[in-house]
This record gives structure tokens, sequence and C-alpha cells, in this order.
């Protein structure tokens, strides 16, 4: 069985204000997260997939299993790529493979705004390549062969409180002042 202690935020709950308010972190983690938790514990309870870990679930389910398990996997997989005064300057590494750290924000900001309704913008390793992608809803890159890097939450849920509709002021905080380059850089 999954449960939310072995998922804990890297941050306290308060730390990504003004970018993230509490309340955003309070519904995002305390409600949504713990749903797909929850939600994944019924679904594979009494069955195959009971002692799989949850890489191993995503590989071999499809519909609302997958969908609840990729939906933990990419959560977590969020609020790690995140720390207060994050941001900014780019790794050179992730930079060079961009045309520059301003052309990297500039690719990401516009596949983060280029999703129609919900899903996530990733930083993936594609073989050897780093490479920008999108997945739509729960889609996770681990699912497609590829190595998660980096992933930003566009889900409505992830910034409306916040942000209402400003998807694009929510992408440019997160860009400038929240991502956890140094996370990012040992996930390379
Ligand atoms: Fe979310």
């Amino acid at each position: 069985m999954f449960d939310i202690s072995n998922y804990p935020l890297p941050f306290r709950r308060d730390a990504l204000e003004p970018y993230v308010s509490v309340r955003t972190i309070d519904y995002h983690y305390d409600k949504h997260l713990d749903t797909y938790i929850n939600n994944l514990n019924k679904l594979i309870a009494g069955t195959k997939y009971e002692y799989m870990t949850l890489g191993e679930i995503i590989e071999e389910s499809d519909g609302s299993l997958f969908n609840n398990a990729a939906q933990v996997f990419n959560h977590n997989f969020f609020f790690a790529s995140m720390k207060p005064n994050g941001g900014g300057i780019v790794p050179k590494r992730i930079a060079d493979a961009f045309g520059g750290s301003d052309k990297f924000k500039e690719q990401f900001r516009a596949a983060a705004m280029s999703i129609f309704g919900s899903g996530w913008a990733w930083l993936v390793m594609d073989g050897d390549e780093i490479k920008i992608t999108t997945t739509a809803n729960a889609d996770t890159p681990i699912a497609h062969g590829q190595k998660p890097v980096l992933v930003l939450d566009v889900w409505e849920h992830a910034y409306y409180l916040d942000y209402q509709n400003r998807r694009g002021d929510f992408i440019e905080a997160f860009l400038n002042h929240l991502i956890d380059w140094e996370w990012v850089e040992k996930n390379l």
C-alpha cells in the first residue's frame, strides 16, 4: 500500500510564498495527491499490482489504475522540482542544449502554454538527448522510455487559486523563482 508519508513535501508549506500559496499547497498536496494515493490503493487491493513498485504499476497498467499511479509519480516529481529561492540561471548543460538560458526558458514556456487542458511540461533525457516535452492528463515520460529531469504541473488545480487563468504568470514564477536546479542537475 502507498502512503502520503512516503512522499513528503521537500519544503515547508509556506516556503514557496508568494509564488505558490499555502492554500494551493494545502489543496494540491493534501487533497489532490492524497486522493490519487487513496484511489491507487483501492485499485491495487487484492490484485497482482498490490506488491509492485509505483514504476512497475505505471509500466504494466492502463486506464484508471495507470492514471492514478502516474499522477502519484508526476506530483512527487513536481514537488521535488521546486525549492524556495529557486529558478534563475539555467545550468550550463541545459542552457547549451537549447541555445542559451533565455532560449531554454522561451521554449519551456511555449511548451507549457501549448498544453490544451490538463497536463505537464517536462524536461527529459531521451537517450543522450535533453528534450522539452509535454504530456496530457496523467501521462508520464516514464511510460515512454524517457527519463524525467524536471516537471511543471499545468493542471488548473496547480495554479488557479493563486493565478486564476494566468497560466503564463505561473510558468514565469516557476522558471524564475521555484526550480531547484541542483536537484534537476542530479537527474541528468
Ligand atoms: Fe497537480
